[in-house]
């Protein structure tokens, strides 16, 4: 039996997301979880992260960023342990995701080759060396290497954890960005599409920022938005978003749908006289109808009578829940605390997953969702010291 800590955060730079969990078994894989903690981020490094998402960020910044956020991490896995009361001395690892800030999976030249590379900091030797456990960390590099995109990571655990004999399923992500993994009826790992869907929360949260000066960062159960009229017209130009319209495998993120989006979303509904409620009530539109337009385009016809398991902060969105089930008439959904997994928590205990994989050296990349042509080993070992 292991006991390995998950490490999250996301596109949405909300928080870290923390679980403790124990695994044993390798084909029958068993798992518990132990306890869970959301550690936001101050505001002021959250600022600093997405500033270092730019590509003019200056590098000596980040140098810093790299071992602040490892600071950080380190806190939360400690804070985690004294909330839990689980002694850090008798974790085996910790699994750590990192905050991505640059993720360029498609080829560009650089000193006159072509290269591909993705950078999560967050310095694991920082938090080996607070925490005193070994920090597995850099999950991504790996599977790019063998040339797949580095994502997703995730539906291994929905493979090992979500699948079921008795109905096919598809796994719904809403967080920054939404992303979604169908698992066949009594499917093998070969079987699993996987692929970003477009933006979850990102350009709603955007639009709240902007619209309350700062004061909130997101629309609270989706109440804002209920009170809007969707406007069809803008709607179906979002729509028209290249990104909706390639096939997987496809990943996507605030380089698409991230401020320089959102700023042109608010500047032509305000010229069409759009007012605040309606022009969020039409982005969590566009969240829900890229979703199931993306089922119909990328899934077989049968995926729609399985089960839809959704995920993600997006699941307190009640209003984005309903819109989608709209969209989805017909089809069961749920969400993951039906099955006993906290919505919030669903990633961060894919890493302890991939973790566990590290720590029993077992290949843990989902070839036909990343497109790597090898399966690897996922993950990078940093021991503490002495
Ligand atoms: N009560 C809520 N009502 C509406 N949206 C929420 C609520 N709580 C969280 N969210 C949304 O969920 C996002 C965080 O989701 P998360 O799954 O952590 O995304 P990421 O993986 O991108 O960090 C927040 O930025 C916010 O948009
Ligand atoms: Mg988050």
């Amino acid at each position: 039996m292991k006991t390995v800590i998950g490490l999250m955060s996301g596109t949405s730079v909300d928080a870290i997301d923390c679980v403790i969990m124990q695994f044993s078994g390798q084909k029958n894989l068993r798992w518990q979880l132990i306890g869970c903690l959301n550690y936001p981020w101050q505001p002021v490094v959250r600022t600093a992260i997405l500033d270092a998402c730019r590509p003019d960020y200056p590098v000596q910044q980040l140098t810093l960023l790299n071992f602040r956020l490892g600071q950080c991490f380190a806190q939360a896995v400690l804070e985690l342990c004294t909330a839990t009361g689980y002694p850090v001395d008798e974790v085996d690892a910790i699994a750590c995701h990192g905050q991505t800030v640059w993720h360029q999976p498609t080829a560009m030249m650089c000193a006159e080759e072509l290269a591909r590379g993705t950078v999560q900091i967050g310095e694991p030797a920082v938090i080996a060396s607070m925490t005193g456990r070994v920090v597995l960390s850099d999950f991504r590099a790996a599977d790019m290497a063998v040339g797949g995109q580095g994502a997703p990571l995730v539906p291994w655990w929905d493979w090992r954890v979500m699948s079921s004999t008795r109905e096919s399923r598809i796994v719904q992500n809403i967080g920054g960005i939404a992303n979604a993994t169908y698992l066949p009826q009594r499917g093998n790992v070969n079987n699993v599409i996987a692929f970003d869907t477009g933006p979850g929360n990102m350009v709603i949260d955007w639009l709240m920022a902007s619209m309350t000066g700062g004061a909130t960062n997101f629309d609270d159960g989706g109440t804002f938005a209920s009170t809007g009229r969707v406007n069809n017209l803008l709607l179906s130009e979002l729509l028209e978003h290249p990104f909706f319209s390639m096939p997987p495998p496809r990943s996507t993120g605030r380089e698409s749908f991230g401020a320089e989006f959102a700023r042109r979303v608010l500047h032509t509904a305000k010229l069409r006289r759009m007012c605040d409620k309606d022009i969020v009530a039409t982005v969590t539109e566009l969240t829900a109808v890229s979703i199931a337009d993306a089922y119909r385009k990328w899934l077989p016809n049968s995926a729609m009578e399985g089960t839809v398991v959704l995920g993600g902060g997006g699941v307190r969105n009640a209003y984005l829940v309903d819109r989608l089930q709209l969209q989805l008439a017909g089809t069961s959904i749920k969400t993951h605390s039906h099955f006993g997994i906290p919505d919030d928590f669903r990633e961060a205990m894919a890493f302890a997953l991939l973790g566990y994989e590290r720590l029993l050296h077992r290949c843990s990349n989902v070839m036909c969702a990343t497109g790597a042509s090898r399966p690897v080993c996922l993950g990078k070992s940093t021991l503490p010291p002495g």
